[in-house]
């Protein structure tokens, strides 16, 4: 197939570039690189500069390549940012986003794949959170993935679109070769996995913080479910292949176990053989307390199981890459 990856210069949409080349198919990423790193890009992919709201680039690139499908995973994704300045997200991940479906429209192309987030529910009512709980978001990022899977099931119903939107819990870990390296860094296990480079090299250490210690949960720190970045990645794929039997579905993704802040800090220590310091601090806007995922949809519809379940393997791939690329891409 030929297939055009949104944000494919990114931490998941790299690495499902590297599986999507693997399996055969013709590649094309656009990213403007303001979070994404050129290097990440797959070699046998057809990379475009540019952002996913330009219109005639999207329009040259779909006639140029055919496309048969896109998986779309180019967005705004700091929960915390979004707090603050949620017109980026709105602007970005829904006004740009109805833009790509109007290029798609207009070029007959059809099959779509949406990063969609576990921010869609906010507050759990229940855990695990199956497809069936409701959708609350309590951030801006969380609203606006949202509005965008309603405007999915809009086109799907009028236009015929096919389409398959994924829920992701915590993505984590690496590739081989790929890994996550954010321009600001936000995300637990790398900030924790840098915090124990900086001791390993006896340097002086940012800082880790533990955002809040009096949530509702079993240590008193949010708990995340945590999924190999390769496993999320193999499901778009799977996704793609199952688009014609489930062609409105939306999936939650996860390994369905959760794990504490602390948790996840005395697991890096373990790997890594390095005491990791770390200080409490005040909690952050817009986290939930708990999220975790039953994935059972997508196991029974698609056949997905996760290669890599273990919360040490994740954080073993990612101790890898990091310090294989202590300062990230820019090495
Ligand atoms: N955390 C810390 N210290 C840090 C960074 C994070 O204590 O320096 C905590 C957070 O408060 C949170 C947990 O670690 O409780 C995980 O935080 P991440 O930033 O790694 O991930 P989030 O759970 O906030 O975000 C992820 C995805 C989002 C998605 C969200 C669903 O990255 O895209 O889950 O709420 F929206």
């Amino acid at each position: 197939m030929n297939i055009l990856v949104t944000g494919g210069a990114g931490y998941i949409g790299s690495i499902c570039v590297e599986e999507l080349v693997k399996q055969g198919h013709s590649v094309s990423v656009i990213d403007n690189l303001q979070e994404g790193h050129r290097e990440a890009v797959q070699p046998k992919a057809v990379f475009y500069e540019g952002s996913f709201g330009d219109k005639q680039l999207l329009s040259t690139i779909f006639k140029t390549h055919k496309i048969d499908a896109v998986i779309h995973f180019a967005a705004e994704t700091t929960v915390e940012f979004s707090m603050t300045d949620p017109q980026l997200y709105f602007i970005n991940n829904v006004v740009n986003g109805v833009n790509l479906l109007e290029v798609m429209k207009d070029n007959g192309c059809k099959r779509f794949i949406f990063s969609s987030t576990a921010a869609t529910f906010g507050e759990p009512e229940h855990t695990p959170i199956d497809e069936k709980h409701t959708q609350k978001p309590i951030n801006a990022y969380g609203e606006s993935k949202l509005m965008f899977e309603k405007i999915l099931d809009w086109y799907h119903s009028a236009y015929g679109f096919k389409f398959n939107a994924f829920r992701y819990f915590n993505a984590a870990g690496a590739s081989e070769r790929l890994g996550e390296d954010h321009r600001h860094e936000s995300h637990l296990i790398p900030i924790v996995l840098k915090t124990a480079l900086d001791v390993q090299n006896n340097r002086r250490t940012k800082g880790l913080k533990v955002f809040g210690q009096d949530y509702p949960t079993k240590d008193g720190t949010c708990v995340r479910d945590y999924i190999h970045v390769v496993d999320l990645a193999k499901a778009h794929i799977l996704a793609l292949e199952n688009l014609e039997i489930h062609s409105n579905a939306k999936y939650n993704m996860g390994n369905g176990k959760g794990f504490s802040v602390l948790e996840v800090i005395e697991i890096a220590k373990k790997i890594t053989g390095l005491d990791i310091p770390f200080e409490f601090a005040k909690k952050r806007a817009g986290d939930p307390a708990i999220l975790v995922a039953s994935s059972d949809k997508i196991s029974s519809e698609a056949g997905w199981k996760p290669d890599y379940p273990s919360l040490e393997t994740i954080i073993k791939t990612a101790w890898e890459w990091h310090s294989r690329h202590p300062n990230g891409y820019s090495v």
